[in-house]
């Protein structure tokens, strides 16, 4: 595990839980902070678990023959270059969500899996959500026909980061200086395999436009805060609106939005030509199941009246597979989910197969940050996206059959 901060806190819960069914040990850990480090050998030690080696410098720890792979949850600018450098002597990475600086960087991740011949899968916990995966297995029946537009963002109070600049903390500081979606992930992950981008479908260009800044300033007031940046306006803007468009005709509307005050919120929507999922209603309609009756008007004529279904009325029939093994006893962080997506990475690392979110759905996902980040600069101008794959999207070779799968459910990999 290379960058020990919060984050590694709460995977640890879940590698735990996979490490007590053998699955998975922890054989070499690395920051650059000496507290740090000790913080995690003290809650692996509190656990029972053998004492890994440590490293500040992770250029040693991917050269040790006792790593099969490597977890990457440092501060986001550093995830990359690690992931590249640990390919290259061939580690499995599994980095943590968070969005590029530049176009350059994900051209340099997907040569580095492409020369290697080894995987880079964004830990993106919330493919494994359990109402994303439900979509997911309902879209695949058919129960949204055919698919429209979808929504999707990353809606979170964080303004208390107006306070952490001056402690250096990485995230605080891209508030600070950049103005773009910062993390879009978490939301666009799930939908973009739905709509099978990379696989038939890519994502074509991108419109974004930010408004003004005002939350971290506001927070910072209210607080009193003295720090030298904190009463300042922030470049981030309050809430960053990005349209993109599909090559399938699709179209993806995404929400960023961390400094003001709200309940959390991924934004999700699904629309088809019969059905829709709206994470923010915790609704489902689908047409021929959910309640549509006829009514009349004042003046006696009739109109169509939809009614929404609880999400949670569909999760007994059509619970994706791992989460009808797993409902009753989920385990790890985040709901289960965390756990979810470890399992998935540690199962391809072990077959040496291609990890189920790979090389190119990282650099597709993460270059929406630097894309919209060139966007907002020029006025919500257009901007293409590059094909990551080099064409591979308009034919891709089928994927060989796993549980882990987010682009199909196999249900020869479920048995009774
Ligand atoms: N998937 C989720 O639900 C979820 C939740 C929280 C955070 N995250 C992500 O996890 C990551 C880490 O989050 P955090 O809050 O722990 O961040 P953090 O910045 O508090 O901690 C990162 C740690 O990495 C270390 N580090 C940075 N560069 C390093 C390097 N070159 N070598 C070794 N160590 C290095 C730092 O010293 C620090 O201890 C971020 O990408 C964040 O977006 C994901």
């Amino acid at each position: 595990m290379i960058g020990l901060g919060p984050r590694t806190e709460t995977l640890l819960a879940s590698v735990f839980a996979l490490a007590g069914n053998g699955e998975v040990k922890v054989t070499a850990i690395c920051d650059l902070q000496d507290e740090r480090i000790a913080k995690i050998l003290g809650i692996l030690e509190s656990h029972g678990a053998e004492k890994p080696a440590v490293y500040k410098n992770y250029r040693e720890l991917i050269a040790s023959p006792d790593v099969d792979a490597v977890l990457v949850p440092t501060s986001w600018n550093s995830h990359l270059p690690i992931a590249c450098d640990a390919m290259r002597m061939g580690k499995y990475v599994g980095i943590e969500v968070g969005g590029a600086a530049s176009v350059e960087e994900l051209w340099q991740l997907v040569h580095a899996s492409e020369s290697t011949g080894v995987s880079c899968m964004m830990l993106e916990n919330c493919c494994y959500g359990r109402n994303e995966l439900l979509v997911l297995n309902m879209v695949r029946r058919g129960m949204f026909g055919e698919l429209i537009h979808c929504a999707c963002g990353y809606e979170h109070d964080l303004s208390e980061m107006a306070c952490t600049i001056e402690s250096g903390h990485e995230r605080a500081i891209h508030n600070l200086r950049r103005n773009a979606d910062l993390y879009p992930t978490h939301g666009l992950g799930p939908i973009a395999k739905i709509l099978r981008i990379n696989r038939g479908n890519r994502f074509l260009s991108l419109t974004s436009t930010a408004s003004k800044a005002r939350g971290f300033a506001s927070f910072a007031e209210e607080k009193g805060w003295k720090g030298t940046q904190g009463n300042r306006v922030f470049n981030e803007g309050d809430v960053i609106t990005t349209v993109i468009r599909c090559a399938n005709g699709e179209t993806i509307t995404m929400t960023h939005s961390v400094s003001l005050p709200r309940p959390y919120s991924r934004d999700g929507r699904v629309q088809g030509t019969k059905g829709i999922w709206m994470e923010d209603t915790g609704g489902i309609y689908v047409h021929g199941i959910s309640p549509c009756y006829e009514k009349l008007d004042v003046a006696g004529n009739p109109y169509l009246v939809h009614e929404w279904n609880k999400t949670s009325d569909f999760y007994e029939e059509y619970d994706h597979p791992i989460w009808k093994e797993c409902r009753n006893n989920p385990v790890g962080g985040h709901g289960g989910m965390d756990s979810l997506a470890l399992r998935a990475f540690f199962d391809a690392v072990r077959r040496r197969s291609v990890t189920p979110i790979d090389v190119y759905d990282c650099a597709a996902w993460m270059s929406v940050t630097c894309l919209s980040e060139q966007s907002i600069a020029t006025g919500s101008m257009p901007v293409a996206f590059p094909d990551f794959t080099n064409g591979k999207w308009i034919s891709r070779r089928p994927e060989i059959p796993s549980r882990w799968s987010l682009n199909e459910i196999y249900g020869e990999c479920f048995p009774a």
